[in-house]
């Protein structure tokens, strides 16, 4: 299969608002893909429409040539999903939080522990994973959860916003999980970011959204040496006011 996600002409209105409006995009299998935009682009809205998680008013989503609608079970079999705004069950430790989620991943007791033994690695707590979540930092919070959205291998893994309010030390510690977990385990990233300077340190490919629309694509080095900016944030300027 040669496309991991296609989306194709979607727009999504809630009431007057049109969230998105014919978005078009295509991510390759191993690839880790930025959907890249400032607040109230559509990000969201595009991750949680790919997830199944919300219906398109119009237009297409396949993951892995799975119609996100048609067969939102099996797409959902496939893929895991980091929203935005996410929580771990505050009276679980770490550890309790790992081996919560993994149950229902794990087909066995073997791959139950394995599954964790990874999770913890990622999410590199160490020691701290035997605390309550409710005493982590928003870093050490976030950690575990791209742990625990890493761990079963998913096919795709969306992530929404996986390092935005975090400091440099947490957000390098995530950049790097991701990337290396790609590499070694064939999973496809499918990520958002507003911050525009830090995704060229790990997307393979962008696509900048402006108001529900892709207004440019490509990867990091094609983006800047086209529209002649320094960087992503100095690209994307210059095309919102060119477009
Ligand atoms: N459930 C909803 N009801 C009404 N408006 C929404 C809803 N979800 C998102 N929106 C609106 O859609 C637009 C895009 O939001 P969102 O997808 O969250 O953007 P982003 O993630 O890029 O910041 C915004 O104007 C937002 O207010
Ligand atoms: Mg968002």
């Amino acid at each position: 299969m040669s496309v991991a996600v296609e989306v194709s002409e979607v727009t999504k209105v809630f009431g007057n608002i049109r969230a998105l409006d014919g978005l078009c995009l295509e991510v390759k299998p191993k690839e880790i893909f930025g959907l890249i935009g400032p607040n109230g682009a559509g990000k969201t809205t595009a991750l949680r429409i790919i997830s199944t998680l919300l219906l398109p008013t119009y237009g297409m989503v396949r993951v892995f040539g799975l119609d996100t609608v048609k067969n939102a079970d099996a797409v959902r079999s496939i893929i895991s999903y980091l929203p935005e705004e996410a929580g771990a069950y505050r009276y679980l430790s770490g550890w309790e939080y790992l081996e919560f989620m993994a149950k229902f991943y794990a087909k066995n007791n073997d791959e139950l522990r394995e599954m964790i033994r990874e999770a913890a690695i990622i999410s590199g707590l160490g020691e701290r994973l035997k605390d309550k979540t409710s005493a982590y930092s928003k870093g050490m919070k976030r950690r575990l959860l791209v742990a625990r959205a890493l761990m079963s291998k998913p096919k795709l893994a969306i992530l929404d916003e996986p390092t935005s309010g975090l400091d440099v030390i947490h957000s390098y510690h995530i950049r790097e999980i991701i990337k290396k977990y790609v590499r070694e385990h064939g999973v496809t990233v499918l990520l958002s970011s507003h911050n525009m300077l830090e995704v060229e340190h790990i997307c393979d490919r962008v696509v900048l959204i402006n108001k529900g629309r892709v207004v440019a694509e490509g990867t990091p080095q094609e983006l800047k040496e086209k529209f002649e900016g320094e960087n992503l944030e100095e690209v994307f300027a210059k095309v919102v006011k060119l477009a």
